[in-house]
């Protein structure tokens, strides 16, 4: 199979009938056509087995300044956010440059191998060296051929109440990250929480920047910074480039409340993203029980129409030791804990890990269409439903016409995967 693609032949393609072959040229899509039968593929073709085809996973919440750090210095004992940013606050000041680079790069190559081809990083720039951030700059750079990396600054232990982190996300913005980060209920106070929003708002809107906010990312209902993002997006008509990150407050928010918010959520265009692995693994640490999964109202959102989508936090880092990439694993779980597993949320569910995400990272040039660059995966199923169920790695992911990865596909029959 030589790499550079004319052609996926034998596609299906998410709600459309039979089959279809992607012609590709200059690395885009030149034409979409039907298919009346399969086809054997020809040299230069990619055989998708009629299996489904759609655009790249999008990994929009990830953490690659941590990456592969779990257990250094220390375990996180208690399993809660809280000893994990301690954890972290104890492993960044051995941070070196090359350390950054080395575990970020293999994270991002394990990712391309689940299909994944564009990726929105915090990275934390509570440093005075700035070590993660200038280390991460070079990655991008670095490996642009394989993965878009969008850098958020990323102000782990404050804005307000870190020394000079206003000076450090101001140099941050100016070194060239992407997106502006923030952290309001990790703040000292609740003042300090809505100061460092409407502060880091108006330093996103003078420089052209995306936001990307964790927000809310606690049990306590009173925890209500969202509110405060929405109504300055509203203001500054800025909802589609901010993104509001966990809101796992909202899971503790009485419906009243709720109901008022929402009419705000839809009026700001707000993007959400959600981490259920992460979440259901911090959040309810101070319940007994019932204890709350901690995972913000995803239904509901989706319902009044706002774009939410699913991502990873952690790879085995001082906050979550699992993790392997696989989207499709962080999307089994979320569906489980927002109780999503009606059949026509199934059949929708990609959504959550693909166009959704896309419209979180405010990405220009993304799906399968003519004239739009030839970046697509083969996914091991027909449809939604037998992806899911399986939860096989990608049979194949296809960048700008070229092949980056090529696999067996698992044995199936009948439509189930033969173990
Ligand atoms: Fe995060």
């Amino acid at each position: 199979m030589t790499k550079q693609l004319n052609a996926v032949v034998n596609a299906r393609l998410q709600d459309q009938k039979g089959l279809y072959r992607l012609e590709i040229s200059n690395g885009r899509f030149s034409a979409i056509a039907t298919q009346s039968e399969t086809t054997t593929a020809k040299e230069g073709e990619l055989d998708a087995g009629g299996n489904l085809v759609t655009p790249a996973f999008v990994e929009p919440h990830i953490h690659l300044d941590a990456a592969m750090t779990a257990g250094e210095p220390r375990w996180n004992k208690s399993g809660t956010l809280f000893e994990g940013i301690e954890c972290w606050s104890e492993r960044k000041t051995t941070l070196s440059h090359d350390d950054v680079i080395n575990r970020a790069t293999q994270t991002l190559k394990l990712f391309a191998a689940h299909g994944i081809q564009y990726v929105r990083t915090h990275v934390d720039v509570t440093d005075p060296k700035l070590t993660a951030l200038k280390a991460m700059l070079e990655v991008r750079e670095q490996t642009a051929g394989f993965v878009d990396l969008q850098i958020v600054a990323f102000p782990q232990e404050g804005i307000w109440s870190f020394r000079n982190g206003r000076e450090l996300m101001e140099e941050a913005i100016r070194l060239g990250a992407d997106v502006v980060g923030g952290i309001p209920h990790f703040e000292f106070t609740r003042d300090y929480g809505a100061e460092s929003v409407r502060w880091l708002m108006e330093l996103a809107h003078k420089n052209d920047r995306l936001v990307d906010v964790h927000c809310d990312e606690i049990d306590d209902p009173e925890s209500r910074f969202l509110e405060v993002l929405a109504a300055e997006a509203l203001r500054l008509d800025y909802g589609s480039r901010v993104s509001a990150s966990h809101t796992c407050a909202m899971g503790s928010y009485n419906d009243a409340y709720c109901s008022r918010l929402f009419r705000l959520l839809k009026k700001s265009g707000l993007r959400f993203l959600s981490m259920p692995t992460e979440s259901l693994h911090l959040q309810g640490r101070f319940d007994s029980y019932p204890k709350r999964r901690g995972i913000t109202r995803v239904p509901e959102l989706l319902d009044a129409g706002l774009k939410v989508a699913f991502g990873q936090d952690s790879i085995r880092d001082p906050w979550y030791p699992m993790g392997n990439g696989n989207m499709l694993r962080t999307l089994d779980v979320g569906l489980h804990a927002c109780h999503m597993l009606g059949m026509s949320q199934i059949e929708r569910s990609l959504e959550l890990i693909t166009d959704n995400a896309a419209a979180a990272l405010d990405l220009k040039e993304y799906g399968i269409a003519e004239g739009l660059l030839a970046r697509c995966i083969v996914q091991q199923g027909r449809t939604p439903y037998e992806v899911l169920l399986g939860q096989q790695p990608v049979i194949a992911s296809v960048r700008d016409g070229e092949l980056l990865v090529h696999r067996e596909p698992a044995k199936v029959q009948g439509g189930l995967l033969l173990q």
